[in-house]
């Protein structure tokens, strides 16, 4: 035991230490230190054998064919274009969220390439009952149902694969780290591991890892900085499934894939443009609703955002929001009440987004006000009515980014009447401008709408 030491590693953020510490220093958590056991002289047990060499940049080659794209388009962007080889991607989600349909709907669509599936949460008949449901060659996967790091490495030195799905991180185990399976350490190690044989091999490799609404179980937030890219699947209403990219060393993190799950696994949704909005039978629209029209990544859509105000019962107004950041509807109530005198002292708000997409660009901050004052002075927007902006702490509507994708995807989907900062006029002839310079304005606008 002489050669061993213990360090410390933070489970939510992968920081390390050689203490035991209440709280982390960089991602502020509490009690997420967790201890593991390494050998003395490495804080890891990578063993890179290859000889590094230094060259000139006009030495290094460039491989033209290092992108394999997939046919689930919506997948392909959310990695920024397809498959890099070599790349390594942690998926993150849920128990039952869809993490292991996707993979292997995943491989299943890769076509004239070596694949490989290494289960270790189910067993092969299991397995194959979801590649049949889902309807995908069964010829074209190769399953290794086997979680022992030597065992697996063995066989991927043997064998060349391209693409390998390790499902999931949580069972991965290595007999040579002397920490209990499961944990942090062996997670963290056997991923180190895994991820330098897929740079020297040139496999891609993907980690499938649980967590829980809670982050409880929360390993694979200390794997994020070891991988290239990190999704996480994050669950809409009902059977819709959104894919989103925390980072991403080859593409943007704007970048989200939109999935419906269906009887046959994940469907992609190509066109999500009017996808969030609720369906209504007539043009009638009840007070607290409010429309807007995000940009996520390289799309555009249209979000219904709904506001509830009641009498305060507990003594002190209360908030409820889950899908934009309570810290967020905040600040726009304060500055709604500041500077457009509307009263929310006395209320309880409660927040919401049709579809139950997580929103977090600033452009919905104007129309979360007004669907904040239709909501608490029972008068309702204007149903073919957008607003568009971000609000200052002083009032002001501020001007947003990609104007005129916003009017344009606006525009396509019926609406009319766009309000928001002047920066949004462009050369739409058939829309209707209504420029305002502060939430007051715009408050008076749909006040009084002529
Ligand atoms: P799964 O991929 O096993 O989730 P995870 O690996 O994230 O735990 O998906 C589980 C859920 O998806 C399960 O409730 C059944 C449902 N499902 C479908 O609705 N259609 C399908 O075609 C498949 C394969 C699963
Ligand atoms: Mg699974």
């Amino acid at each position: 035991m002489r050669d061993l030491k213990s360090q410390y590693i933070c489970s939510q953020c992968g920081r390390l230490e050689n203490k035991w510490l209440g709280r982390c220093p960089d991602c502020g958590s509490w009690n997420s230190f967790v201890e593991e056991i390494v050998k003395k002289g490495s804080s890891t047990l990578v063993r890179d054998t290859n000889k590094s060499q230094v060259v000139t940049l006009s030495e290094v080659k460039i491989d033209n064919n290092f992108r394999y794209t997939s046919e689930i388009s919506e997948f392909d962007r959310v990695l920024g274009g397809g498959i890099m080889r070599g790349a390594t991607v942690l998926l993150g989600g849920e128990p039952g969220i869809g993490k292991s349909t996707l993979m292997l709907q995943l491989l299943g669509s890769l076509k004239n390439l070596k694949l490989l599936y290494i289960s270790g949460e189910e067993s092969p008949s299991q397995v194959r009952l979801r590649a049949e449901r889902i309807q995908i060659d069964l010829n074209s996967i190769s399953l290794f149902t086997d979680s022992r790091l030597q065992q697996i490495e063995e066989l991927l030195r043997r064998e060349k694969f391209d693409v390998v799905v390790v499902d999931s991180l949580q069972t991965l185990y290595s007999e040579e780290i002397p920490s209990p399976a499961g944990s942090v350490n062996q997670m963290r190690m056997c991923a180190m591991e895994l991820v330098s044989l897929a740079k020297r091999e040139g496999f891609a490799l993907f980690f499938v890892g649980h967590i829980t609404k809670e982050g409880q179980i929360a390993g694979p937030k200390a794997i994020e900085h070891i991988v290239d890219t990190v999704l996480y699947f994050e669950q809409a209403e009902g059977g819709v499934r959104i894919v989103r990219a925390v980072k991403n060393r080859y593409g943007s993190v704007d970048e989200i894939g939109i999935f419906l799950m269906e009887e046959r696994g994940l469907l992609s949704v190509k066109d999500p443009g009017g996808f969030f909005v609720s369906k209504r039978e007539s043009s009638f629209l009840p007070p607290g609703i409010a429309f807007s029209v995000v940009v996520e990544g390289s799309r555009t859509f249209m979000v219904e955002i709904q506001a509830l105000a009641v009498p305060t019962k507990g003594g002190y107004p209360r908030l409820y929001s889950e899908r934009i950041e309570s810290s967020r509807v905040m600040r726009v109530a304060a500055v709604l009440e500041r500077h457009a005198k509307i009263n929310l002292l006395d209320k309880d708000l409660y927040v919401n987004v049709a579809g139950g997409i997580t929103l977090k660009e600033v452009a919905i901050e104007l129309p979360l006000a007004l669907a904040l004052y239709s909501a608490i002075s029972s008068k309702a927007l204007d149903s073919k009515l957008v607003s568009i902006g971000e609000l200052s702490l002083a009032g002001e509507v501020r001007p947003v980014s990609y104007t005129d994708k916003r009017v344009k995807g606006a525009l396509e989907m019926g609406f009319t009447t766009i309000v928001g900062n002047q920066n949004l006029k462009g050369n739409f002839k058939e829309a209707n401008f209504v420029t305002c310079r502060t939430i007051k304005e715009a408050v008076d606008i749909v006040r009084n709408p002529n």
